[in-house]
């Protein structure tokens, strides 16, 4: 980076020429929410130098310009929810806030679509699609989420078996690239064969390639109905052999959750709600949905009659709306409940048949090293979350600190990443790699596929000023 050395001062007087002072944060004091994602620990924290928030896509193309001419990092944020530091700031680099591009821009009914500026929130776009009669599958999550930043992850969550990650709804975006130049990728189509697929180039690139400020999104009918089941198993592993069996079966749950129960006892202390299940170590949530009600009753029947082989302790059907609020809500919030005692959180992805063997291996670490390694995740698409715990954690109580976690975690780490690569796993199923995980992704993707995605970062964003250090230093 060709580096003139500017103040801050030059820096926040040039930006407010083009964002009005309206636009700008700079004081110490302002700049605190910015510093961080929603990483557990305070490990990723860096100040930016200013934030900028546009609101339009003109204002945003004229701060990358201008960030460009001073040589100065910019990275892009949404709401800052994500769990890899992938919006956290660079050294002495601004952040770009997307926070005030937060319009629903055109719900196309008779093309089942939407558009929404990047700053839209989850929450928000459920919100206008619902008054539509219309319906968005993916559900990531935090609901404060906003959609640039899910696409620049590719976000997945629960709501991923049946319909596809976030990736598979995008029709088009609108992205500004490190040039300033804004291109309009894609569309509301389909289909495309029209050259390369910089779209898809754009999802999961935590904003070293550009900066999304559009989005298309294709949407749904809603199903016409949907139901909860909580199945409990005498251990994990069955648990997750259930879901094995479903899929064999021809059964394509909306959502198939697997979660150990001393787990759940932590989340259902927080939220004051009880989890359905009572009996066993490990219960499936499954959900399913359909077209009608009897349709779908029949579906849960057949997961009752594939699942008698596998010794299911008994199947709760959760019947009224509410109760499936609460079930699904105890799950959500289990990171936030964990997360006081939580060093790492990871989300590797293994082919769904390999998480049993992988969870027997996560019980030998926690052997080996003397720390808890509570896990749960999203056992249809094998994308597993395990909590490196910091402190003790016994029947869902946590409890003092763990001598030397931090230098016995280290190890642990390369332990927990070397079995899912031997797996045939990658490292993030949809938390991102940031700063959190760079180091491990040329082991697990090759160090030659690592060097094509620099090649592309190089060819476009020359100058290094999109978001650099993130996914690779
Ligand atoms: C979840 C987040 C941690 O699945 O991805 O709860
Ligand atoms: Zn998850």
């Amino acid at each position: 980076m060709g580096q003139k050395m500017v103040s801050k001062n030059d820096i926040v007087n040039r930006i407010r020429d083009i964002t009005g002072s309206a636009g700008v944060l700079f004081e110490d004091g302002d700049l605190e929410p910015y510093t961080h994602d929603e990483f557990a620990t305070d490990e990723y924290h860096v100040t930016p130098l200013a934030v900028i928030k546009p609101v339009t896509e003109r204002e945003v193309a004229g701060i990358i310009n201008l960030c460009s001419e001073l040589g100065v990092p910019v990275t892009a944020r949404g709401a800052g929810t994500g769990l890899s530091a992938g919006c956290v700031p660079c050294e002495g680099g601004i952040i770009l806030s997307l926070e005030k591009m937060n319009k629903v821009l055109e719900i196309d009914e008779e093309n089942l679509s939407v558009t929404v500026q990047a700053g839209v929130t989850l929450s928000q776009l459920y919100g206008a699609i619902r008054e539509a009669g219309l319906f968005f599958p993916p559900h990531p999550g935090d609901e404060g989420a906003m959609i640039g930043g899910l696409v620049a992850a590719n976000a997945g969550g629960a709501r991923a078996v049946k319909y596809g990650t976030i990736k598979q709804f995008i029709r088009g975006l609108h992205v500004v690239m490190a040039d300033g130049a804004i291109l309009n990728l894609g569309g509301n189509i389909m289909k495309s064969s029209s050259g390369y697929h910089l779209l898809d180039l754009m999802v999961g690139s935590e904003g070293t390639l550009g900066i999304i400020t559009q989005a298309t999104l294709s949407l749904q009918r809603p199903p016409g109905s949907m139901e909860t089941l909580v199945i409990p198993f005498a251990t994990i592993d069955k648990a997750v052999e259930a879901v094995n069996v479903l899929f064999k079966a021809g059964i394509i749950p909306f959502a198939v959750e697997f979660i150990e129960h001393s787990v759940i006892s932590c989340v259902e202390k927080l939220l004051n709600k009880s989890w359905p299940a009572k009996k066993g170590a490990a219960s499936l949530l499954v959900i399913l949905d359909g077209p009608g009600e009897e349709e779908v009753l029949a579906q849960a029947e057949g997961v009752a009659e594939e699942l008698a082989a596998c010794d299911p302790l008994e199947i709760l059907l959760a019947e009224q709306k509410e109760r499936q609020a609460d079930i699904l809500e105890l799950r959500s919030m289990i990171y936030e409940a964990l997360r006081p005692g939580t060093g790492e959180l990871f989300d590797i992805c293994i082919p769904r048949s390999r998480i049993s063997s992988h969870i027997r291996f996560l019980r030998t670490l926690e052997d080996r090293y003397g720390i808890s390694l509570p896990t749960y995740g999203h056992a249809g698409d094998g994308n597993i979350h395990t909590h490196s715990m910091n402190v003790t954690f016994e029947e869902g109580v946590v409890g003092d600190p763990v001598p030397g976690w931090r230098e016995k975690h280290e190890h642990l780490r390369k332990e927990l990443y070397a079995d899912a690569m031997k797996r045939g796993g990658v490292i993030s199923g949809e938390h991102g790699i940031g700063l959190v995980k760079r180091e491990y992704l040329p082991e697990n993707i090759g160090e030659n596929t690592v060097a094509v995605m620099r090649a592309i970062k190089k060819a476009l964003d020359p100058r290094g000023i999109l978001n650099p250090g993130k996914i690779f230093s």
